[in-house]
């Protein structure tokens, strides 16, 4: 046999592209039209999971057959423009071609040497997210495959620069116990991250929040005192700009000046809020993380990259590096003789990494930096609108203070099922996607505008439906 199976014919390639053009322009038109929820039809899902891979290759048109007919109608509709659900936005125009591209190059970003071009875009991307919150000039960071990991590598680091000996040793023959201290409004990938490290969840403080569902400082100085007198020691404070459920931002200034005076990491989970810092109106609520040693933002929401990127920001790139470069054959050596190359594989857990910084650069040069200023401040000024029909309207409660795009809200004397049928009934009546949400220890509707396709008349429109649904 000569030659590959596994490449396209010239004629198949042009094909292959003419049927992917079809398909973005009509899912695109189609966006509004389409059913925001996927259908579950479980039949149908069964087939797909128990269907045999073909001993001989069906081909392109097959394929994308495949796509339009048995994979489309049981995929969410994220694009349309009222996906207010969770924290996830539609991808921007550009990212699909970008990640065309990225796929065709297959560069590996790990080494600089065979993947300079990636290696540069990357460091500017980072560059540009380090100077946004001016975190100095030894800042740096990396791409991650989301909030989650950004935070574990985050963690790691703080860990790694408590723990000289912790790559010999581990957490198992140290005397003290590590504590890590967060909210009980943070992310449960804190917590997460924190049992998966080995800190063990005994030795992670939740601390309380305030009616604002801000982290208490007083509570956090109170607890941090508590574990030193108990022989603990406490490392590491995970705060959070932008929680999940109520986009709270916790006093940032505050806790930095405890964590300088108690010798702590100050790890910042920005992962939904931190790029609101483009918008003007929240500029000033996000500059204090420029005290951060670190700090997890997502790309893949604010940045509307399609999914995955996350990113990791850390003051001082030499702290990633003594946690994460194990290899013998890094190009470090070189690398530092020139300012403008790193190996990123020696600035996180993984070897093998894709060139996500292309979709990410595309978007910032396709639209422009102003775009994504204009389409954050919408998103907050959408968000405020939400917030105000709901708290003008009878029937319902509103439930935070809308700090930055989302919303809960709240029917006071309704249980539970009767929220959840709430979000059932918008889904179904095709009006939006909301997310459940428990706001003091109430049951409630959550929408969270991070969604840069939503007008205006999507938002009107969904108070007005949730005000009618509220009164019966
Ligand atoms: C505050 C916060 N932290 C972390 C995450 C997790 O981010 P990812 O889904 O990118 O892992 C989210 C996700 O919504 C979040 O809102």
């Amino acid at each position: 046999m000569d030659g590959t199976p596994l490449i396209l014919t010239s004629a198949e390639r042009t094909r292959a592209a003419r049927l992917l053009a079809r398909f973005t322009d009509s899912y695109e038109n189609s966006l509004t039209r389409r059913p925001i929820a996927p259908d579950e039809d479980r039949e149908t899902l069964a087939k797909l999971l128990a269907e045999p891979f073909p001993e001989e290759g069906l081909g392109v048109d097959a394929f994308f057959a495949d796509v339009v007919d048995r994979i489309v109608p049981y995929t969410t509709t994220i694009a349309h423009p009222r996906f207010l659900a969770y924290v996830q936005g539609p991808p921007n125009g550009i990212g699909p071609y970008a990640e065309a591209i990225a796929a065709v190059l297959n560069q590996n970003c790990n080494l600089w040497q065979i993947s300079p071009a990636a290696n540069v875009i990357e460091r500017s991307i980072m560059d540009w997210l380090t100077g946004l919150f001016r975190l100095g000039p030894h800042s740096g960071g990396l791409l991650t495959s989301g909030g989650s990991g950004a935070t574990k590598d985050a963690i790691t680091a703080a860990i790694a620069d408590r723990r000289t000996d912790f790559r010999e040793r581990g957490l198992q023959e140290n005397h003290a116990p590590l504590v890590l201290y967060t909210s009980d409004e943070a992310h449960r990938s804190v917590v997460k991250a924190a049992a998966l490290l080995g800190i063990g969840l005994h030795n992670v403080r939740t601390i309380p929040t305030d009616d604002r569902f801000q982290l208490r400082v007083d509570l956090l100085m109170h607890a941090i005192a508590e574990d030193r007198a108990a022989g603990k020691e406490p490392f590491c404070v995970v705060a959070t700009a932008g929680t999940v459920t109520t986009g709270s931002i916790d006093p940032i200034g505050p806790i930095a000046d405890l964590c300088a005076k108690e010798d702590l990491w100050l790890h910042v989970d920005g992962a939904y809020g931190a790029l609101f810092i483009l918008a003007d109106s929240a500029r000033d609520a996000l500059l204090p993380l420029s005290r951060a040693d670190s700090i997890t933002l997502d790309p893949h929401k604010l940045l509307y990259a399609p999914l995955e990127a996350g990113a990791l920001l850390v003051k001082d790139m030499a702290k990633l590096r003594a946690a994460f470069a194990f290899s013998s054959t890094s190009s470090y050596l070189t690398a530092i003789d020139d300012a403008h190359l790193l190996d990123y594989m020696d600035h996180g857990p993984q070897l093998s990494r894709s060139f996500k910084a292309l979709k990410v650069w595309a978007a910032l040069r396709t639209f422009g930096v102003g775009a994504f200023r204009t389409v954050t401040e919408r998103c907050l000024s959408l968000a405020a609108r939400l917030g105000e029909h709901i708290a003008d309207a009878p029937g319902l409660e509103l439930m935070n203070p809308v700090t930055l795009t989302a919303v809960c809200l709240h029917m006071p004397g309704r249980n539970a099922e009767a929220h959840a049928e709430l979000l059932t009934r918008l889904h179904e009546e095709g009006t939006a996607m909301l997310g459940p949400a428990r706001v003091h220890e109430q049951a409630c509707v959550r929408a969270c505008v991070t969604n840069h396709r939503t007008t205006e008349a999507d938002i009107d429109l969904l108070a007005e439906r949730l005000i009618a649904l509220a009164k019966r």
